[in-house]
């Protein structure tokens, strides 16, 4: 059989691909560019030494965006208060990269190198089953045969030796990463200690607030119907309005200024629960700014809805792996619907860490400065909200009466 293996360059799957091979499958190996910064053709020679059949390279950057993070920036989708779901939004995308090229190159199965204690197996393979329902899939983590062989890092590393497989000893980092153009996560490792503080040198994308520049730096950013269209940017004097461009010009401005990082003890799908850190660069200024301009342009009921059912359902689907579901179609037709008067620009200053949100314009007409004002009634008619208060009071004076006599007896 003909296997498309989801590659990363490191030495688990590069084992993974190897044993694959002396179980007697051809292998393709697959790796997808969401905006990792990764030396793809390193990973190319890596993979064919390991003895892969072809290696193919698919720039899903574009679709990663367009895609997934548009519609979570949309919907301010969020896991546990915390984590921007940088790792859920890739794997969708390249779950279906790794089906199309599965079809083009006649491979009957897929497999992939995530733990058997993790989110990602799940993710992939929901994902994987929702494209191509009869694909076959292989995951060496859950098959004994595989796990109890290469138990430890010794025997990984001893196999690799083995089977000449070039071992790139870049000083191992005591964590695992998951990197795309709008996140990295760190994980296990020194990390497993809740408690430990992770090291100054781990966090990859950002600086430290410490350390940035005393000088912010301005930015506004343009929503058309929630999506990011325009970022200008005042040192510069530069408008950026292609949807990459945005994402690493963000990133970039976040980076200096050390905007994005988080810490969180997660709870898994399968029940377990991981301490993560998270790096969102250019998601943690675009969230900031969309929910500001969200406050000037979106109608109260319209905004609870989705708070309470489109972004807790729709951050849910994302992070249980279940993008390619009825129910998650239905939840994203409902996106759009509630964004179509998110139009309009936020002035932003970046400094030492944070998103300090200075001014929103909008054309559209929800906000009326006159009748908002404190300084003149612009129609409003005060003694009316007399009655509002007294008829909301009923069931409060009740239940004061009865706390009452309570307290008597
Ligand atoms: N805990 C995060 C999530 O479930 C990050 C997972 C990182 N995945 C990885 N293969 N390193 O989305
Ligand atoms: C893994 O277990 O392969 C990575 C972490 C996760 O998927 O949650």
């Amino acid at each position: 059989g003909k296997v498309l293996l989801a590659y990363s360059g490191g030495l688990d799957t590069s084992t993974i691909l190897a044993w694959l091979i002396d179980e007697g499958y051809d292998v393709v190996a697959f790796m997808a560019d969401v905006g990792q910064e990764e030396d793809f053709e390193v990973a190319r020679s890596k993979a064919l030494k390991c003895g892969a059949k072809d290696f193919i390279l698919e720039d899903q950057k574009r679709e990663f965006i367009t895609e997934l993070i548009y519609p979570a920036v949309q919907a301010n989708a969020i896991y546990e208060d915390v984590y921007l779901l940088g790792t859920s939004l890739a794997r969708p995308v390249i779950a279906r990269g790794m089906i199309d090229a599965a079809a083009k190159h006649g491979c009957q199965y897929v497999a992939h190198g995530c733990t058997g204690k993790g989110n990602d197996q799940v993710r992939f393979e929901l994902a994987f089953y929702g494209l191509k329902p009869d694909i076959k899939v292989i995951a060496p983590w859950r098959d004994p045969a595989f796990y109890n062989r290469f138990a430890g890092r010794s025997a990984l590393l001893e196999y690799a030796e083995s089977k000449g497989i070039p071992v790139t000893q870049t000083k191992s980092k005591p964590w695992s990463t998951d990197e795309n153009l709008f996140h990295i996560s760190y994980e296990a490792g020194i990390l497993e200690d809740p408690n430990t503080t992770p090291p100054a040198d781990m966090w990859k994308l950002t600086n430290s607030p410490e350390t940035a520049p005393d000088q912010g730096e301005k930015v506004q950013i343009t929503f058309t119907k929630g999506v990011p269209t325009s970022v200008k940017v005042a040192s510069t004097g530069k408008e950026h309005t292609d949807a990459v461009d945005i994402f690493f010009t963000l990133n970039n401005l976040a980076r200096l200024h050390g905007i994005g990082r988080c810490d969180i003890v997660e709870n898994r799908f399968i029940g377990v629960k991981s301490r993560g850190c998270y790096e969102t660069p250019a998601g943690t200024i675009l969230r900031a700014a969309h929910i500001d301009l969200e406050g000037l342009t979106l109608d109260r009921e319209v905004r609870r809805v989705r708070d309470q059912i489109v972004t807790t359902k729709f951050s849910e689907q994302l992070y249980y792996g279940m993008f390619f579901t009825p129910e998650c179609k239905y939840v994203r037709s409902c996106i759009p619907g509630s964004q179509a008067t998110v139009n309009g620009t936020v002035s932003l200053k970046l400094y030492k860490g944070n998103t300090i949100v200075e001014g929103r314009v909008s054309q559209e007409q929800l906000y009326d400065e006159k009748f908002s004002s404190m300084d003149e009634l612009g129609g409003f008619k005060p003694e009316e909200t007399t009655g509002f208060i007294e008829v909301n009071a009923i069931r409060i004076k009740r239940y004061g009466v009865g706390q009452a006599e309570k307290g008597k007896g």
